[in-house]
């Protein structure tokens, strides 16, 4: 459902993403692993319209996505977490996320839908449960810890009912409780929602347990890709983090 075909982007000198292809089925859970500065949020960077590629296609339900504006790209079905919850601080999570669902459903419902405000309300309360959110609903944003704040990233991308949900490093800066609190809401949602998610993770524990499928990329390009045991095993993999045991020494991003 989303394949990226011969992707290719330089700034200057680097390249940053070389002749990737990879493909992402409907409804898979994927993890992009790779070293500091391999080309990882440049590759979303990429599919997600916030940059243009030198070279390559990204075809999205059969429909080439280059050249399209992220809001575009937004539109078509693939979102991102951005860290915009902080944008609202004076806004509670309830109505930062009523804002985002009502806006999306202006774009999108607002000829076809006698109740749009009673819709925009269960949307809300939806996502609230997927993410554990409810019980925050009436705390303004700025006082939720860096953990909820982050959840509630995921939420604004969710109000705009996506198909595939990016999420670059989404347990970055939490301690290890967290984090598994983190990534088992996000493989919540993917199973509650049929989502399609693609995450960055440097946490090879997590991605080892979570993920249905791991692609690793190095100096911009593949490395490898495969199941968790594949690429665990697996020796190009192993000395590229140069580390031999089977959680692979990551340096933290
Ligand atoms: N806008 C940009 N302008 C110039 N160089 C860039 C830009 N974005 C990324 N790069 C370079 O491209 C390479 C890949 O960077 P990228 O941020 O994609 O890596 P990453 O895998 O996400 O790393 P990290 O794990 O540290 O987040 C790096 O060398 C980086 O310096
Ligand atoms: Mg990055």
């Amino acid at each position: 459902m989303l394949q990226v075909e011969h992707l290719c982007k330089s700034f200057g000198g680097v390249q940053a993403t070389r002749d990737v292809s990879l493909n992402f089925p409907a409804g898979s859970l994927t993890a992009i692993i790779g070293p500091n500065g391999a080309g990882k949020t440049t590759f979303f960077n990429l599919i997600s319209g916030q940059l243009r590629p030198d070279a390559g296609r990204v075809v999205f339900d059969g429909e080439d996505m280059v050249g399209l504006s992220s809001l575009d790209v937004v539109r078509r079905g693939m979102a991102r977490a951005f860290q915009v919850a902080a944008l609202f601080p004076s806004l509670t999570v309830r109505e930062a996320l009523t804002a985002a669902v009502t806006a999306h459903q202006r774009r999108s419902w607002s000829l076809l839908s006698r109740f749009p405000l009673a819709q925009s309300r269960a949307r809300v309360d939806e996502i609230l449960d997927l993410l554990g959110l409810a019980p925050k609903a009436e705390l303004l944003s700025r006082t939720l810890s860096h953990g909820d704040q982050k959840l509630l990233d995921i939420g604004l991308a969710l109000a705009m009912r996506p198909k595939v949900l990016l999420l670059d490093e989404p347990t970055a800066g939490m301690g290890p409780d967290e984090r598994w609190r983190m990534i088992e809401k996000v493989h919540h949602l993917w199973r509650a929602q049929s989502l399609t998610v693609i995450f960055i993770e440097h946490d090879m524990d997590i991605v080892f347990k979570f993920a249905e499928a791991v692609h690793v990329l190095k100096y911009g390009a593949v490395l490898a890709q495969g199941t968790p045991a594949e690429i665990r095993r697996n020796q190009d993999v192993i000395d590229a983090y140069l580390g031999t045991d089977h959680h692979l020494a990551v340096a933290e991003g």
